[in-house]
Parts: C-alpha cells; sequence; structure tokens
C-alpha cells in the first residue's frame, strides 16, 4: 500500500473539452479526469454499478450520469445522487499554467487492478 502522497502532472487541462471526462492510467489505475465550468474533479474511471465508462457520462454543474444505466455521482464527493455506491476521489487541481496536477493518496493503491 501507498503510504505517501505522491503527485502526477497529467498535462494540460486543454486535453479536456469543457464539460466532458477524459481517462488517465497512472501505474495499474485508471483515473476520469473532468473539466467543468465549476473546476476540475477526479474520480475512479468505472461505475460502480456494472463498470460503465464515466468519463463517457453526461457532465452536468459538478454531476455526471453514467452512460450506461444513468445513476448520477456529484464529482465533488463521489456521493451517488441516483444509485446506492459512491465514488472514489482523487485530489486534483490546476497549476497556474494549467496543467492538471493529480494527487495519489495511500488509499488509492486499494483501486488499483
Ligand atoms: S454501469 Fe453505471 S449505472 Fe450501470
Amino acid at each position: 500500500m501507498i503510504s505517501e502522497k505522491t503527485k502526477y502532472a497529467l498535462g494540460s487541462v486543454t486535453q479536456i473539452p469543457l464539460g466532458e471526462g477524459r481517462n488517465f492510467r497512472i501505474g495499474d489505475t485508471e483515473i476520469a479526469i473532468f473539466h467543468t465550468r465549476q473546476g476540475i474533479y477526479a474520480t475512479q474511471a468505472e461505475c460502480p454499478h456494472r463498470r460503465g465508462p464515466l468519463a463517457d457520462g453526461l457532465v452536468g454543474g459538478t454531476q455526471v450520469t453514467c452512460p450506461f444505466h444513468a445513476w448520477k455521482f456529484d464529482l465533488k464527493t463521489g456521493e451517488p445522487q441516483m444509485g446506492s455506491c459512491a465514488l472514489q476521489t482523487y485530489p486534483v487541481h490546476l497549476t497556474e499554467s494549467g496543467d492538471i496536477e493529480l494527487t495519489f493518496l495511500g488509499e488509492a493503491a486499494r483501486f488499483a487492478s
């Protein structure tokens, strides 16, 4: 298990159109990064229901709707707004130059496949 924070530079936010998500792989872990008007958010890439690709979901405000069966999740907290399981979220921010910087905490290792 990773016990310390590790920061990963994932490139410019311009590679993710506003209102969309994209997947990034860090080691064995796939992370979905969402670029919204409210900010940038990072969650597990697969829906906890039946592994739908969340980055392909409909993004509105700070919510994503899974493209498979329409479960809805708050991107800030990972909490389900429709559905019964929460998403793992990850700390992420933009640098002054607009690059995505993701921080993996120790618990992230539990979600590595
Ligand atoms: S796989 Fe996401 S709602 Fe079913």
